[in-house]
């Protein structure tokens, strides 16, 4: 009797001992190898969401509060993983990449239980982007405070929201497609903003009476403060020039003049003349950098004093290591290439564990993707085991000599799409048109890209094409030619030299 209720506590210190450390085996749905006998397991806190745009981390409640795309708030017990209803934003805007986007928890949560939001609104025929403080008491909002209003676009709308240590709020705006706010001081687009937590200009920003933190930015899509209090953000280029910038006080990122490195004769000639400030990491081709999450816990040491930055396009989990001082970034792996799909939000909570959310249910899904179930938060933790398998760190083959399929592939198909098909709408089908059967205008509209609207097969097309000016003319050669002959089309091909006279003899339009 006595020894069988031993055996019984036994047991149960067992079980709860594994419980208490995470998933159990069994819950895991992938493993990672990090290291030398190091792995992480990856198990799924939720599915069947929409969009998940920001996810953040609240100590207090042990909760994850999920912003979808569309406007609704949830909170995930991280006790249960059961998932509840918190709010709906009211009038949210949503098309393609506008709708509820970033999101941040007051730091003193306890005691000032608000949430931070941003998201696009409609009014006539102008779009605006807004920042709202609302109230959460007893698991719902109680109240909804509007803080500030500003220009917005049916794209460009960045945007993140953070607190740093003294309790001021920024707000990383978007250009809002706009040529002109990004290099100008005076506007709040393209804007990296500080403010109170109730929306007030602190006494001590850096321009007396304005929001304006810093500027020179396109479209950011994370933002992060490592723990030395540095402001970390990711950004998306056109074409080309992802970027990481460090972000300080009253420094211009230089969008719209330059972007990237500062490595081209006009970009040092724009640089002499008026500072600019280089971002610390930049992509070509991009990557479209989302989420970013500063990591400093010792469960992962591999990962210690990183920065994360999960990634559409390129749909993958980088992991930055940061140096000392915090300010440069010296080595990048990548982790989850083209598995989960679309991965747009990151965060951790107070054990180190960390928290992906994909984006597979967007404006732009990839080849293969949604898959069942998506969208979807998984978690990601250190386990003490060694299973039976796992997926590796990617690691690119620079030295492949690539093909007009590869060119294609990494250049042009996260819009055209990989049969050239396009998204009716949103991106023009590359199947038997005017533009591609006309050999100058095909080169053309690479070489310097497009503006404006313009009709293909019945059908209006108002977004941007960026400018590919950058490729090489054998690569242009080889990525029209592949085109030409894809699809269904069944076209000449464009050499090497019929390139290169069509960028000695022409201009931008
Ligand atoms: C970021 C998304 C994006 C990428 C990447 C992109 N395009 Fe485009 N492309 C567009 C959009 C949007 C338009 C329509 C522009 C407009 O409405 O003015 C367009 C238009 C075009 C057109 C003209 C269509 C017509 O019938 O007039 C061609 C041809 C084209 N793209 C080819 C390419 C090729 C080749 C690549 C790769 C080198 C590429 N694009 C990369 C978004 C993209």
């Amino acid at each position: 009797m006595r020894r069988s209720r031993l055996y019984i506590v036994i047991v149960g210190l067992l079980v709860s001992a594994i419980a208490c450390d995470g998933a159990k085996n069994q819950d895991f749905i992938d493993y990672i190898k990090i290291g030398e006998d190091s792995y992480l397991g990856v198990s799924k806190v939720q599915e069947g969401l929409e969009v998940p745009w920001d996810i953040q981390f609240n100590e207090s409640t042990n909760s994850i509060f999920v912003a979808e795309i569309k406007g609704g708030i949830s909170e995930i017990d991280l006790n249960t993983n059961a998932i509840n209803k918190v709010y709906n934003v009211p009038n949210v805007f949503h098309r393609r990449t506008a709708g509820l986007l970033g999101m941040a928890l007051h730091p003193d949560f306890d005691q000032k239980p608000f949430i931070y939001v941003c998201y696009t609104i409609k009014e006539g025929d102008s779009v605006y982007a807004e920042l709202t403080k609302l109230e959460y008491k007893d698991k719902k909002i109680i109240s909804n405070k509007p803080l500030l209003k500003i220009e917005g676009a049916n794209g460009h709308n960045g945007s993140r929201l953070i607190f740093d240590s003294k309790g001021y709020l920024y707000w990383a705006t978007g250009d809002a497609h706009s040529l002109t706010h990004a290099q100008d001081s005076t506007t709040l687009n393209g804007k990296v903003l500080r403010m109170t937590d109730d929306g007030q200009i602190p006494p001590d920003n850096p321009i007396s009476n304005s929001y304006v933190y810093a500027w020179g930015f396109r479209n950011i899509q994370g933002m992060t403060i490592t723990s030395k209090g540095n402001l970390m953000t990711s950004e998306h280029g056109d074409a080309i020039e992802d970027e990481i910038n460090w972000v300080r006080p009253l420094n211009n990122y230089g969008w719209i003049d330059i972007e990237g490195y500062h490595d081209t004769e006009k970009e040092k000639l724009i640089v002499s003349k008026s500072p600019r400030t280089e971002p610390i990491k930049a992509w070509t081709p991009v990557i479209a950098p989302a989420g970013l999450k500063y990591y400093g816990h010792s469960v992962i040491p591999e990962w210690n004093n990183s920065l994360l930055l999960v990634s559409l396009k390129n749909q993958s989990l980088r992991v930055l290591k940061l140096d000392q001082s915090q300010t440069k970034i010296n080595g990048e792996q990548v982790f989850l290439k083209d598995y989960y799909g679309r991965i747009r939000a990151v965060t951790t909570d107070s054990k180190g564990n960390i928290y992906i959310a994909t984006s597979n249910k967007d404006w732009n899904p990839q080849k293969g993707f949604p898959l069942v179930g998506d969208d979807k938060i998984l978690k990601i933790e250190k386990v003490n085991f060694t299973p039976q398998s796992y997926l590796n760190e990617y690691v690119e083959d620079i030295a492949q000599v690539k093909d007009g399929k590869t060119l294609y592939n990494m250049y042009c198909a996260s819009c055209h799409k990989e049969d050239g098909k396009g998204i009716s709408g949103t991106f023009p089908p590359l199947i038997k048109t005017e533009t591609v059967g006309n050999k100058e205008k095909l080169i053309h509209t690479i070489l310097y890209g497009l503006t404006g609207e313009i009709e293909v097969s019945g059908v209006k097309y108002d977004q941007a094409m960026p400018s590919f000016q950058f490729l090489s003319d054998i690569d242009i050669a080889k990525i029209t030619s592949y085109v030409r002959s894809s699809f269904g089309n069944s076209q000449s091909a464009i050499g090497e030299t019929e390139v290169m006279i069509n960028r000695k003899n022409t201009t931008k339009n």
